[in-house]
């Protein structure tokens, strides 16, 4: 059971989708790594309360299924893989990928409700993905500026951090917390943050944040580097995973190189007791040859120093937050744009059920919005 912390001097009115543990939206998340599925074996896992089976047929196809098994209810991830079917090890029924009983060794045929739910899956950055339903309107998010090309990766450590997704990807578009947490010498009033939704794709929304050039030392270093404004491009995609690109279209040593861009990108697995479990992939394009893997480990690298700086400087912050967003004001269009897209978004059946009079998706004050549809 999660207790509620001032509950009634500062009660947390739950919203319709945004950061309510209980509500989980068609989203694609992370089920597992694959090197945690070897061919032939299965695996249950978690995405919120939502317990799976997921296993690789001896294809090397991975399937998901809902994990207990409708006889007795055993749990399915301690079940057997043969061929594309999953045996349940309690008395050996058997699942194809599709979720059809197409074997009930000790009970005759099996009864036609003996049937589970199967959902998509896909493979990418060496996860595991599930969307919650049979068939995903899209496939698992790619970083924009990579979309077809080949690319080299570096796969951080999953890592348990406390709180739900939305509150991690909130930061991401607080501009306003750059002076105050990372230090960052500028005017708050140049700081730009432009969020862009697609008619086509209503499950993204697009952030482009462009910061103008800063004071110091340091500032004067980046100026050089990279020219101002620096900018960074993140890409949501149902609020839930997200491919972020630092200095985007930046023009490198007094304008003389393009910039080949930072990138990397978050996948989730929301946890059942609210918090998340967070995958980072660093990701750049694959350049050939010895002085390429060379050039693509240095870029892989400063990828990470630079997010692991920006996530230190967070930690603590993120971990004893406890967001109650009724009080923003128009400087926090990005944010309100955030939580108002998230709200919106289409909720899936592994949600806990929720009464609509328990939720809102208001957030107050009401502005105009600085998001452009595209
Ligand atoms: S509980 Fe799975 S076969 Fe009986
Ligand atoms: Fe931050």
């Amino acid at each position: 059971m999660r207790l509620e912390r001032n509950a009634t001097t500062q009660p947390r009115r739950p919203m319709r989708v945004f950061n309510n543990p209980d509500v989980l939206v068609c989203a694609w998340y992370v089920a597992c790594r694959s090197e945690q599925l070897r061919s032939g074996a299965a695996l249950s896992c978690d995405v919120g309360l939502q317990r799976l089976v997921v296993f690789r047929g001896e294809s090397g196809r991975v399937h998901a299924l809902d994990a207990y098994c409708p006889h007795l209810g055993a749990d399915l991830g301690l079940g057997r893989v043969r061929g594309e079917t999953i045996a349940c090890s309690f008395h050996g029924w058997a699942y194809d990928g599709s979720g059809v009983c197409v074997d009930a060794p000790c009970g005759g045929s099996a009864p036609r409700r003996a049937r589970l739910r199967a959902y998509d899956t896909e493979e990418r950055y060496g996860l595991v993905w599930v969307y919650p339903e049979g068939e995903a309107p899209y496939r698992v998010l790619e970083v924009p500026d990579l979309e077809g090309q080949p690319v080299r990766v570096h796969r951080a450590r999953p890592e348990d951090v406390p709180g739900h997704h939305h509150i991690h990807h909130l930061n991401g578009v607080d501009v306003h917390h750059l002076p105050f947490v990372h230090r960052f010498k500028v005017d708050l009033h140049e700081i730009g943050c432009l969020n862009t939704r697609s008619s086509e794709r209503p499950d993204l929304l697009d952030t482009t944040t462009r910061v103008p050039a800063t004071a110091g030392l340091m500032g004067r270093f980046m100026t050089w580097f990279a020219g101002t404004p620096l900018e960074v491009l993140t890409r949501f995609s149902d609020a839930t995973s997200a491919s972020v690109t630092l200095l985007h279209g930046a023009r490198l040593f007094g304008g003389r190189f393009a910039s080949p861009g930072l990138h990397y990108l978050i996948g989730y697995t929301p946890l059942p007791n609210g918090d998340t479990r967070l995958y980072i992939t660093y990701l750049t394009r694959r350049r050939s040859g010895p002085l390429g893997a060379l050039a693509d480990g240095f870029l892989l690298r400063l990828t990470r120093f630079v997010l692991g700086h920006f996530r230190r400087e967070d930690r603590e912050l993120l971990a004893g937050i406890r967001v109650r967003p009724y009080s923003l004001t128009p400087a926090d269009r990005p944010c309100i744009d955030f939580i108002e897209y998230a709200n919106g978004l289409p909720i899936s059946d592994w949600s806990r059920a929720v009464l609509p009079d328990e939720t809102t998706s208001q957030v107050a004050p009401a502005q105009a919005s600085a998001t452009t549809n595209a």
